[in-house]
């Protein structure tokens, strides 16, 4: 007997814009998985940050542009995507919906988007692989178990993903105390699949006298630019870091042989107080020179701040909660309705300011007041007008 289909999810009719999917997203959502998924660390000023630093960018349209056949392609390490919106990796997508990974690869195939798959993924990275019809790029976290790691990387490539999105911003998780008061724990059934059969840390994984954590076992383990460069020596897929947020690491990057970087403060879920992406793209591209792609996530919820970080230096971009609300509220509906909503206004805010194409997005695009210095992307004081 074939398996049923999964019921087709429905949207929402009131549903106009990403931000639209929150509260349906709550609705359906326990408290726990609310606080994990939209929480960030501790006081959440980097998590805020990341959305109220586009917000204060403004913009400048342009008029009576010739706009004949325009479109919105990029090209990304030998592929060509339809546009430049990509599925953030995100962990453990079953505690929002059953299918998990399953429904979001279905609504990113829908859109041909490009999707990051977590090391924490709820579903098996196979799995996940044999439904999809667009481009997966593998997220990797290097586990202590530096053998069970060079499995998973040959693991992915084995399946087809295309690229692997090196997470190099969590050695530890944030101070997540949004989580701690409302008492999270994955709950039975929902655990990171594809990690099972790790050799466990150390059991005498207790920090040594004079620290807390700083000389566990667990920091002793954590990836270093060394780690890189073995890494760099296992694979040919190109490999992006994730979680690079100023000029000298992405010079050192740059130097290790790394062929993308994704400019990112993991969310506001790891440093809080780090300053928003928007805001340190423009040093990382000086650093960069355009010698290799730059992506950048954290806080985009508009197809205009998809423009704003392109008219910065970023080739593409990704987002995590938007579609994890999508998924959330309408399983891969949701998940597809999120990308077409972005795409949509992209290209609105795209024929606006009078670019045809992303190759014409650039920094003309923003508008600061007269005195502003031009090189600073979001004036002190927190608003342009
Ligand atoms: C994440 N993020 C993340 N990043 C990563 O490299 N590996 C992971 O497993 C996860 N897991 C994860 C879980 C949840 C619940 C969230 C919200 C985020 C970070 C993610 O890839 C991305 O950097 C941010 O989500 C981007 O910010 P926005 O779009 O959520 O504002
Ligand atoms: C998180 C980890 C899984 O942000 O990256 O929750």
């Amino acid at each position: 007997m074939p398996q049923p289909l999964p019921k087709l999810q429905q949207i929402p009719a009131e549903i106009a814009a990403v931000t639209d999917y929150e509260p349906f997203a709550r609705a359906r959502m326990s408290d726990q998985a609310w606080a994990y998924m939209a929480g960030g660390a501790a006081d959440e000023l980097t998590l805020r940050d990341n959305c109220a630093a586009f917000q204060r960018l403004r913009l400048r349209n342009r008029v009576l542009a010739d706009l004949r056949g325009g479109d919105t392609r990029v090209s990304l390490f030998g592929q060509t995507f339809d546009h430049p919106i990509f599925l953030a990796p995100v962990a453990f997508q079953k505690l929002v919906h059953p299918e998990g990974e399953l429904a979001s690869v279905l609504g990113a195939s829908a859109l041909r988007a490009g999707m990051v798959v977590s090391t924490q993924a709820s579903v098996d990275l196979e799995e996940i692989a044999s439904q999809a019809q667009t481009a997966l790029w593998f997220q990797l976290y290097i586990q202590s178990d530096r053998e069970f790691t060079r499995a998973l990387v040959q693991r992915a490539e084995a399946a087809g993903y295309q690229a692997l999105v090196l997470t190099v911003d969590a050695p530890v998780g944030g101070m997540r105390n949004r989580e701690q008061r409302a008492g999270f724990v994955l709950p039975a059934g929902i655990e990171a699949v594809n990690l099972r059969g790790m050799r466990p840390l150390q059991a005498s994984a207790a920090p040594a006298a004079g620290s807390l954590l700083l000389g566990s076992a667990l920091l002793a383990a954590a990836p270093t630019w060394e780690d890189l460069a073995w890494l760099r020596g296992l694979t040919r897929l190109p490999i992006l870091l994730k979680g690079v947020m100023n000029d000298e690491d992405a010079r050192r990057a740059l130097a290790a042989g790394v062929d993308g970087l994704i400019v990112s403060n993991h969310g506001g879920r790891t440093l809080d107080g780090q300053p928003a992406t928007i805001e340190v793209l423009a040093e990382v591209a000086a650093a960069v020179e355009g010698r290799l792609p730059l992506l950048l996530d954290g806080g985009i919820r508009r197809g205009s701040d998809v423009l704003k970080a392109l008219a910065l230096g970023a080739s593409a971009v990704l987002v995590g909660r938007p579609y994890i609300f999508g998924l959330a509220t309408a399983g891969a509906s949701g998940v597809a309705h999120v990308l077409q909503l972005l795409r949509a206004e992209l290209e609105v805010a795209m024929a606006l300011t009078g670019c045809r194409s992303l190759a014409e997005i650039g920094p003309e695009l923003l508008w600061y007041p007269r005195g502003w210095q031009q090189d600073c992307p979001s004036p002190p004081g927190g608003t342009n007008a």
